[in-house]
């Protein structure tokens, strides 16, 4: 009964695709009050007064401050340093002031019209660099929010070994999620006294976590479901723990049920973005191309709250020396406070800006010794018995080489990359050619010891005789409530059509950790092996009658089966969080680039024109899902890499919508080649690695080094828009 390695169609597709499905802003709530919220138009202040218009009627209009909240006014993350309400502080544009509910929109925007707020305004900190020279002190006593320091061997001697010192410094900025549905949450009184909360959202834990403590409810009381998602990319990981307890806090003064559905530039607005990010680079490299010393500093703008950017920030310097042998490495990272909005979880969690600075990087360090990039890459990569950076041994698994040899030869690199740079002078052609390389990893699952914590999911026979997965991990579009059940169906030896996800609801599924990290395939896909094996033993021999009758029988006769298993950690993981030193995680995956473009050398406009692209994922347990996976995911590194600009000014976002804040659409979508590469990993179920956020992290680089391959100009910061080439251009060639 094989199901894994199937292309078997998403469970969810065909009631997305005829439109049945009904997201949050869809379900009929009878007697729904709708929310609003009022909030802080200025980076930093005080907060004077809040004034209510008495000239408003404000019958039938609810409002709540941060003084209804009877518990913990924060959201319950690493720090907790993000109120739910401010008190008498601002830090950022956006920040959650008033909450409003009235029974119609309209009255609730009316309402919003009639409250005002008197500030004191302080000084804002708005860039990692004023907040690096401590312009003003905004968060603890240095504007730190997190810092580290990984070092292996000895850089010092590594630089007096090498032929040359090649450097750089590599800038990102803000980066939108730009899911297709904007963020939105409901919260229903239940018959029995208590709440559901249900919405759009990535972790339905998380968003309990904190209920629980800011309204002093438990679980009994209060359940958080799930509603069908338009996507997420992260950024429904930590955001709806705020607008959950909006509208929770609305329902529970008002006795209604409260809707909030955000319109796109309030989303925009207020909720996370990717952190910028400022990489700089010192490599000693020797003649031969051996690569004696890598030096990285990672800066990271943390935004006004610290959220998740503790994790995001280890993420990123845990990856910022990539997959290359290096016996002396020494990397170092900081997270910035500053007064814009908080930055948090973003498909790729730190790796894509330190991905876009270590590529464009060893292309830089590969020219500066005459070697071609893909010949530097080969020579450097990391295979089976090499250590990366935090020391960690790479056992098994490893199939970067791979990925970069069929990737090589897939779209005759070396070839075209000649060729280019032999092409006449960029002034002569109106269309430059170009083609460009990135190789890069992505660790699968928490950082280090991190999914020791204890994580549950299982599976349970229906009266139907179907099974469903029972898991807290939810599907925002990437397909996993279609892949665990495949990997639940082939470990129980029963048709994939048998098997189906349970909504994830918190008064029915366990815990299973939240849907990030590239974690879901990997680590519930093995409980959900070991939920298998218990199961098994528990029915009657499978392979014999119809198997759905078989099950039905089953219960009819014995009820209910449920079993619920916890993840156990690979026993041999060993890793020292204060030293950021050993197995920084359980795996890896694999990938690596190649991007062709055509710039047009009058108007400096860059087109993709083909991405081929080899990812090890160890097994692929649905084919189809992880080259659509490759393709979204590279697509956004696309948009992140030529169009994609957050423009703040005084910490508000100036193009607030899609007409301003471009992004790529299916016409910029190149052709694409998907190559699949499989090496097992003996801890995961059937041997797969996670492949949800590597799709990112690697687009950005191989485009600008494929521009560099066309027009010569390296543009050092993202995005590589017409307007920076052409300023180069200019630079380089004098035109005044
Ligand atoms: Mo994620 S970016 O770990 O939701």
């Amino acid at each position: 009964m094989k199901s894994v390695g199937k292309n078997i169609p998403r469970l969810d597709g065909y009631d997305k695709v005829t439109g049945k499905v009904k997201y949050v802003d869809d379900i009929d709530i009878p007697d729904c009050w709708r929310g609003e919220v009022v909030r802080s138009d200025i980076p930093y202040g005080r907060i004077k007064k809040i004034n209510f218009d008495k000239a408003f009627d404000w019958d039938k209009v609810m409002t709540c401050t941060y003084k209804d909240i009877p518990g913990k006014n924060a959201t319950i993350f690493l720090s907790d340093d993000q109120p739910i309400l401010a008190e008498n502080l601002v830090k950022h544009v956006g920040e959650a002031i008033v909450l409003i509910a009235a029974p119609s929109a309209s009255k609730a925007l009316e309402a919003k019209k009639h409250i005002t707020i008197e500030y004191d305004t302080l000084d804002s900190v708005l860039s990692i660099e004023d907040s690096r020279k401590r312009k003003n002190v905004i968060f603890g006593k240095d504007n730190i929010q997190a810092k580290y320091k990984i070092e292996k061997g000895d850089v010092k001697k590594g630089f007096a070994e090498a032929d040359f010192i090649v450097e750089g410094e590599y800038r990102t900025g803000f980066h939108e999620h730009a899911y297709i549905e904007t963020q939105g949450m409901a919260a229903i009184p239940r018959p029995d006294g208590g709440l559901t909360v249900t919405g759009s959202l990535q972790c339905p834990y998380y968003v309990l976590k904190t209920l629980k403590s800011a309204l002093l409810l438990d679980e009994t009381k209060i359940n958080v479901v799930q509603a069908p998602m338009g996507g997420a990319f992260g950024g429904k990981e930590d955001y709806p723990s705020l607008l959950g307890m909006y509208v929770a806090l609305l329902s529970i003064k008002s006795g209604k049920p409260v809707k909030i559905i955000y319109s796109r530039d309030e989303d925009i607005v207020v909720t996370t973005k990717r952190h910028p990010s400022i990489v700089t680079h010192k490599t000693g490299v020797k003649k031969d191309g051996t690569i004696t010393a890598m030096e990285i500093d990672v800066a990271f703008e943390g935004g006004a709250y610290s959220t998740l950017s503790p994790v995001v920030l280890s993420r990123g310097v845990i990856h910022s020396a990539g997959a290359y042998k290096c016996e002396n490495t020494f990397c170092t990272a900081n997270c910035y406070a500053t007064n814009n909005v908080p930055t948090g979880a973003f498909r790729g969690f730190g790796a894509p800006q330190v991905f876009y600075a270590l590529e464009m990087h060893i292309d830089k360090v590969a020219e500066r010794i005459g070697m071609s990039p893909h010949e530097f890459r080969l020579k450097n990569c990391v295979e089976v018995g090499d250590r990366l950076s935090t020391t960690q041994l790479l056992k098994e698994s490893v199939g970067a080489k791979e990925c970069l040899e069929k990737v090589l030869s897939a779209a005759d690199f070396g070839k075209k990359w000649r060729n280019n740079l032999d092409t006449c002078a960029f002034k002569h052609l109106r269309t430059k050619k170009g083609i460009g390389l990135s190789l890069y990893m992505h660790g699968g699952a928490f950082t280090g010891s991190g999914e020791g914590m204890k994580s549950e999911a299982g599976l349970r026979l229906n009266k139907d005789g179907t099974i469903s997965v029972l898991t807290g991990c939810t599907d925002m579009g990437q397909g996993s409530h279609t892949v665990l059940p495949q990997i639940a169906a082939e470990s129980l030896g029963v048709p994939a059509a048998l098997v189906n996800t349970a909504v994830p609801d918190t008064a029915v599924v366990p815990d299973s950790g939240p849907t990030v990290a590239s974690r879901t395939t990997m680590i519930i896909g093995s409980i959900l092996v070991r939920c298998a094996e218990k199961m098994k033993k528990k029915l009657p021999d499978l392979k014999k009658r119809d198997v759905k009758e078989l099950l039905k029988t089953y219960y009819s006769e014995h009820g209910e089966l449920k079993i619920i298993e916890r993840y156990i950690l690979p026993p041999e993981i060993k890793w020292d969080q204060e030293k950021h030193c050993g197995d920084a995680y359980p795996v890896y995956s694999w990938a690596a680039d190649v991007a062709e473009v055509s710039v047009d050398a009058e108007t400096f406009e860059v087109s993709v024109d083909k991405l081929t692209v080899a990812v090890d994922v160890g097994r692929a347990v649905n084919p189809v899902l992880v080259e659509g996976q490759m393709e979204g995911g590279t697509l956004q590194a696309l948009g992140w890499a030529l169009m994609e600009d957050c423009i703040y000014k005084n910490g508000k976002p100036v193009n607030n919508r899609f007409q301003t804040y471009i992004i790529p659409t299916a016409k910029d979508a190149p052709e694409w080649k998907t190559i699949i590469v499989e090496k097992p990993f003996s801890y995961g179920p059937f041997g797969a690695k996670g492949i949800g956020e590597l799709p990112l992290d690697g687009g950005a680089p191989a485009i600008a080094n494929a521009i560099y391959n066309a027009t010569g100009l390296r543009i050092t910061s993202l995005p590589i828009t017409p307007e920076k080439l052409y300023s180069l251009y200019e630079e380089k060639n004098k035109i005044k």
